[in-house]
């Protein structure tokens, strides 16, 4: 089998508390390989957004071990880490977060600003990305001219923008109606398609009926990895 895009070991996470110390993730491993498609489960406060942040290095860990793209996160320098993450990973979060005063097209390039791109080629990436997902003709927009769903979209082709190998998704369709969401759901059907891999937490089984493998998170452990009939399409 291929090398894990991802792999943790014995991942461990205690956040400090008024009451003492809160192991909110406790000793997870986990590997997961390119092209992947995996819906992360599980109850509210079951740890899902803690082990989501700890995998796009937003967080670091209490205890063990997280290999990005082969390489031990807790020994890069930050320079390193910033670039490693910045090529590997695209997010995409519940509330879209996308800047209210800038243009969709502007939104979409803006990670590439930070990769010293420059702005013909930040242009003509957002536009085909934003063509890709069903929004070319509103490029020149502000985001509160469109619906939540289209936002949602706007984010992704902005996760995309760097051409990550992985996309993390915490609850993206957490926002939208059930029919917006299942578009949500095809363009991420799509994209994995292309090879990408996606890591989604959700809370709906209908929606996580749409990934290969279902990871069900409980109390800050993993008690439940298994593949979809998905996986067999
Ligand atoms: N910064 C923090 N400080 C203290 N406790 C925290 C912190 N962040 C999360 N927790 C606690 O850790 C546990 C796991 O939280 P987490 O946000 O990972 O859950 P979740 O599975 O994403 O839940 P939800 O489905 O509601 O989003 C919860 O009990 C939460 O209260
Ligand atoms: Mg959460």
């Amino acid at each position: 089998m291929t090398e894990p895009v991802i792999r943790v070991v014995g991942l461990g996470k205690s956040y400090e508390t008024a009451a003492g110390l809160f192991p909110a993730l406790r000793g997870v491993n986990l590997d997961i390989h390119p092209s992947e498609y995996i819906a992360i489960m599980g109850p509210s406060g079951s740890g899902k957004s803690t082990f989501m942040n700890l995998l796009g290095c937003l967080d670091t860990p209490s205890a063990g071990d997280y290999f990005l793209a082969g390489a031990n996160v807790a020994q890069m320098d930050k320079d390193a880490l910033a670039i490693l993450r910045n090529r590997t990973l695209g997010f995409v979060f519940q509330g879209f977060n996308l800047l209210p005063r800038m243009s969709l097209q502007d939104n979409v390039a803006l990670p590439l600003v930070y990769a010293a791109v420059d702005k013909e080629t930040r242009r003509a990436a957002a536009r085909e990305l934003l063509d890709k997902v069903g929004l070319g003709k509103y490029a020149e927009s502000l985001p509160n001219r469109i619906s939540g769903g289209q936002q949602q979209r706007v984010a992704i082709a902005r996760a995309l923008v760097n051409k990550p190998r992985l996309i993390l998704a915490d609850e993206p369709t957490g926002n939208l109606d059930s029919h917006t969401s299942e578009e949500i759901m095809r363009l991420f059907g799509e994209l994995n398609a292309e090879g990408i891999t996606i890591v989604i937490v959700t809370h709906e089984l209908d929606i996580a009926a749409h990934a290969k493998r279902q990871v069900r998170f409980l109390d800050g452990e993993i008690v439940s990895d298994h593949l979809t009939e998905a996986a067999s399409c």
